[in-house]
Formats: C-alpha cells, structure tokens, sequence
C-alpha cells in the first residue's frame, strides 16, 4: 500500500513530463470518461494557465503543477464553495509537508510572506442539454523551488517560492502526496464538514480587516473588508456605512 492508499484523491495518477496544462489534459481525461479522483501533474507546462485568462509561469522542475477531476453529485451553484476548500487543503498539505501554514488572499490565492505562493483554478464541466454538472477540475499550482531569477521579472516582487521562504529545497514528490491527501480529505466531508473548512478559512485569510478596493467591470470602489460570510462571500463596508457581500466571480479585489 502506497502513500496514497485509500484516498479517492490521487486513486489514480498520471505523471506527466511536459503538457500544455495539467488542467486541459485533465479536462480531455475527464471528456474521455476517466473515474473522479483521477490527478494530472507534469514537470513542465507550456501553456499553464491562470485565471481570468492570465497565463502560470510553469518554469521545468521548480513548481507543482496538479490538477484534480472530481465528479460531485451536486448542482453547479453548490460547488462554488469548494474552490474554498481547495485553498484550505492546499494550506494543510503544505503545512503537513514543510511546516509552513501560508495564508489566503480572498477568494483563493494563497500567499506568504506577504507574495503569491500557490494560484487556484477551478473549472466546471457541464452537461450541454441540461447544465447538470459533469466534472469539476481543479488546479493547483505552487512555486516550490523557483529562485528569485526563476520568476519573470514583472512578477519576481509579487511572487515567493517554499525554497525562498525555507532556505532550503523541497521535495515536490512529498509535498504532491500531503496535498492530494488534504484534497482528498476536504472532498470527503464536502459539504458536510463547512463548519471547519470556513473556520480554518477565516483564521487564514489575510483579507479581512483590510482596505481593500472592489473592483467590477464598471467600477472600483474603496472599502473595508470586514468578513468572510458562511458562503464565502466577501463582506466590505463602505464610507458611506453601508455594506456589500462580492462573491469571487464578480469582483477582484486589490490589497490584501
Ligand atoms: C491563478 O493564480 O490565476 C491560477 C493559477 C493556476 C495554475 C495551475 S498549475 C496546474 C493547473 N494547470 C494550469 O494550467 N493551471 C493550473
């Protein structure tokens, strides 16, 4: 029995070397009928992706590139709240494999030391007839052992690595098996176990008591984060007194 034994997470394992993006080749795994559980990571990518159509900077060797498909029996309105999770595990399996507890930067960006450690991106599958669920990808990038030459000179101030905040290098391999045990753990009290999953989220994130700017497509406005409600929801109060909560998909917020 692996290190990996009994987890639906990571029940099975394509080890890639290069790839466009972990998160397509699990898409095209998931479209070809692959079980839930089914974990994707490659040594490089060359079309890694971020979210709102950012590319990831996927040097060889330096990062952890994985993506995840899941199939959960729910409506698409309800996973919104795992990409949450998500974070919280990633949180945890760092943790479990180097100590470290880094910190989230609403919705889910995961930070230490004040830079970007790790980028989240959840995509849906649906049914085209129905817009019943029929997958969930989820990807998971981390900068493992970049040095400060390594990022792109546009990002090297925003961006940090495990090996820059340790001082030391980190196995990929063992921080891979503390992560997809974490997912796989999260995946398992999925819904059920929200309680602890928005506590841990809340001791974690960096956002709440900050100033922040809210910004749509249409506006940018100056408010205080004041919580994170029971649906993840950013809730940020403005000079006027008044309070608003943002879900994930329709803002971005700058600061922390
Ligand atoms: C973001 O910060 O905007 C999200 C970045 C997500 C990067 C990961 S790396 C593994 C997976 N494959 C991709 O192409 N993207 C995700």
């Amino acid at each position: 029995s692996g290190p990996l034994s009994g987890s639906l997470v990571g029940g099975s394992l394509l080890c890639l070397d290069v790839i466009d993006s972990t998160n397509t080749e699990c898409k095209r795994q998931a479209m070809a009928g692959a079980a839930e559980g089914l974990v994707v990571t490659a040594e490089e990518q060359t079309g890694g992706r971020g979210r709102r159509g950012r590319s990831f900077q996927s040097p060889r060797g330096k990062g952890l590139y994985l993506s995840a498909l899941l199939r959960p029996r729910l409506e698409p309105a309800q996973v919104a709240n795992f990409t949450a999770w998500v974070a919280v595990a990633v949180c945890d399996g760092i943790q479990a494999a180097c100590g470290l507890r880094p910190q989230i930067k609403w919705t889910n960006d995961i930070i230490l030391n004040g830079k970007k450690l790790v980028g989240i991106l959840t995509e849906l599958g649906l049914v085209s007839e129905s817009n019943d669920l029929d997958y969930l990808v989820t990807g998971i990038g981390v900068n493992v052992n970049q040095s400060a030459g390594d990022f792109d000179p546009e990002i090297r101030d925003m961006a940090t690595s495990l090996a820059l905040a340790l001082g030391r290098p980190v196995r990929r391999s063992e921080l891979a098996v503390q992560i997809i045990r974490a997912l796989d753990r999260a995946y398992a009290g999925f819904p059920q176990n929200q309680g602890e999953y928005l506590e841990k989220y809340r001791a974690d994130c960096i956002t709440i008591g900050r100033q922040v700017q809210v910004i749509t497509p249409i506006s940018r406005r100056e408010g205080f984060a004041v919580a994170v409600d029971d649906g993840f929801d950013l809730l940020v109060q403005f000079p006027d007194g008044t309070e608003e909560a943002f879900s994930s998909g329709e803002v971005s917020v700058r600061g922390m």
